[in-house]
């Protein structure tokens, strides 16, 4: 029997209305048999401040954190600011990244992210993965999930309606899935 997946999912966007927090939902409803998505909220999180960190933490940072520790995986699901990464999912990995027992290392993680523009967040997904190394988690290369001009893609109720788009995903959870099976297998002496 296969070992069931959980994985935890962030959208780096916290309006309603988010193509990013729509698409999320998406890689839930196309994750393979024997995994599950959780989607986390940033909204509580507050802003980093070193003189709240130390052994005792915001009670939403040390939710937020638990949550990351019991997932096997992780999806961030996120727009591009002015060519990079938003601050809300910023200030989020930055909280999550402390001490030495941070959630994130070690961390299979999927990328995708949705604009209205032609790029579909390739600049912020680059500058993401710097972040992700300098916390030794293992972003999954393959496929890449850019989703451009969002605004033909989702219906009004923020379904993904696009065909290919929803290949695409499909295809992204299931390597996902694989990649945390292949990271979790015990290293041969
Ligand atoms: C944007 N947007 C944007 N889009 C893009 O493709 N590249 C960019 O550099 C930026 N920069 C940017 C900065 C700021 C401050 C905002 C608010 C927006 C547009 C952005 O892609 C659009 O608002 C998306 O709809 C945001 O994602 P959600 O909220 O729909 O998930």
């Amino acid at each position: 029997m296969t070992v069931p997946i959980n994985v935890v999912g962030i959208s780096g966007s916290l309006r309603r209305g988010s193509y990013n927090s729509a698409l999320l939902r998406a890689a839930g409803e196309l994750m393979p048999d024997g995994a599950s998505l959780e989607i986390l909220d940033l909204a509580p999180i507050p802003m980093y401040n070193g003189d709240l960190d130390g052994p005792t933490k915001p009670e939403s940072v040390i939710r937020f954190r638990e949550r990351l520790a019991s997932a096997d995986a992780l999806i961030i699901a996120s727009p591009e600011y002015n060519y990079s990464i938003p601050g809300v999912l910023k200030n989020a990995l930055d909280w999550a990244s402390r001490g030495s027992d941070s959630p994130l290392t070690g961390k299979p993680v999927a990328i995708m992210g949705a604009s209205p523009g032609m790029m579909g967040t390739v600049r912020m997904q680059m500058h993401l993965r710097q972040v992700l190394m300098s916390n030794n988690m293992f972003p999954l290369n393959k496929p890449e999930v850019y989703i451009g001009q969002a605004q033909t893609k989702f219906d009004e109720q923020g379904r993904l309606t696009d065909e290919k788009s929803r290949a695409l995903l499909r295809t992204q959870m299931l390597m996902l899935t694989a990649w945390t099976r292949q990271l979790q297998e015990p290293v041969a002496a």
